[in-house]
């Protein structure tokens, strides 16, 4: 797959084993980025990779910040790194934001080939460009965008992720789903016990699928002016739900619970049926670890919503779903509809639970 953009175009590229990941971390002598505990797991694919010229990043939101970017930065010119430098970072979203960043600043930025490991990095934040890095305790206040040159998608990763990790990945493969109209939904409700057992073909498939569904998102939109604030969908609730749990909804798994919250607004707005309401959250409820529903605090949820970047105006943005599956941008959210979505969160968690 190729994901045409203004800065270059790139390559996704789906591979069955790990020996293009080998060769790639071999090839050139690059730098490499490690997510730490993938350094762990996966011992014999960083073999030939010599000591000097590897980094390894704890993944944690913590270190999601511009001096672990700077390090990078700092002991690649120690190395003598010059502009012909490679990069090539192998992790989750979090090694992807901060290496895209240091690759990004680094001689105004250098080659950078990114490994997702987690189904989240692979499924969404590999492509778009973004890196974002957390500042002065704001999440995603710095950033840029500046894409990988190649994305090595190898699905075998995904069987060594935790079960917290594959829910939270499986989270906005759902949502890219349930936003790909009537088709993919039923696709999705066709096989989501083959994604959750990590059937190989289901999983590329699904990956595949997200992908190109967002590929055809921000090409169009490459900078966030217009369509793709689409992207957004179940974003509004669902960063709001990461953040004011303290990240113990982790961002995907927030995200699907979010739907579950913009759903029952566009349910209360008569925009969106019971049933197929219904339909969603039986996916979802799938996905979905037994979170306690007091992770959900309305009023902790709503000052989430009001200090986060993308709130500008007045009333509350968010993107709503129709009884179509179309989207519609709303700037009109108010903070009684945020207390309702917050209440069928919770409602919906005590659900999971109980089943
Ligand atoms: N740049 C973007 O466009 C974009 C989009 C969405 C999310 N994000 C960011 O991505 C981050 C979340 O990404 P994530 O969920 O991939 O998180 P992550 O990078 O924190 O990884 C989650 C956990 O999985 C572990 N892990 C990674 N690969 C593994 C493997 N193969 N086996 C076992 N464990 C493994 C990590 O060590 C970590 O503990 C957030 O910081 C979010 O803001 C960025
Ligand atoms: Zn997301």
């Amino acid at each position: 797959m190729i994901v045409h953009a203004s800065i270059k175009d790139y390559e996704v590229r789906f591979e069955d084993g790990f020996e293009s990941v080998a060769a790639a971390l071999t090839e050139d002598a690059p730098f490499v980025v490690a997510d730490r505990k993938v350094y762990a797991l996966y011992p014999h694919l960083f073999e030939a990779v010599a000591s000097d010229t590897l980094f390894l990043l704890d993944a944690e939101e913590e270190k999601k910040v511009i001096d672990s970017a700077l390090d990078i930065c700092r002991t690649m010119a120690a190395m003598g790194a010059k502009r012909n430098a490679r990069l090539v970072s192998v992790g989750g979203g979090i090694t992807q934001d901060v290496t895209g960043f240091a690759a990004n600043i680094l001689y105004r930025g250098i080659a950078w080939t990114f490994v997702p490991t987690t189904l989240l990095a692979a499924c969404d934040s590999c492509i778009g460009g973004k890196t974002s890095l957390n500042f002065e305790g704001y999440k995603n206040l710095l950033g840029t965008f500046y894409p990988p040159d190649r994305i090595l998608i190898v699905p075998s990763f995904f069987e060594t992720l935790s079960e917290a990790d594959l829910a939270s990945g499986l989270g906005e493969v759902v949502k890219f789903n349930v936003m790909g109209g009537f088709g993919a939904l039923s696709g999705l409700e066709a096989s989501v016990d083959g994604l959750l057992a990590l059937d190989p073909e289901t999983v590329n498939r699904f990956v595949r699928r997200s992908l190109e569904f967002k590929k055809g998102i921000i090409e169009e939109d490459e900078f966030d002016g217009g369509r793709r604030v689409l992207l957004n969908f179940a974003h509004t609730f669902g960063h709001a739900f990461e953040a004011s749990s303290s990240y113990a909804i982790p961002h995907g798994s927030a995200v699907a619970l979010g739907m579950v919250a913009a759903d029952a607004v566009s349910a209360s707005r008569g925009m969106l049926s019971a049933e197929l309401r219904v339909r969603i959250e039986a996916l979802v409820a799938k996905i979905m670890p037994p979170f306690a529903p007091a992770l959900i605090d309305d009023g902790a949820v709503l000052s989430a919503i009001m200090s986060d970047k993308k709130q500008t105006g007045q009333g509350i943005t968010a993107v709503l779903l129709d009884e179509n599956l179309e989207l519609e941008v709303v700037h009109d959210m108010a903070p009684a509809e945020v207390a309702l979505g917050c209440v069928a969160a919770r409602r919906f968690l005590e659900g999971v639970r109980q089943a």
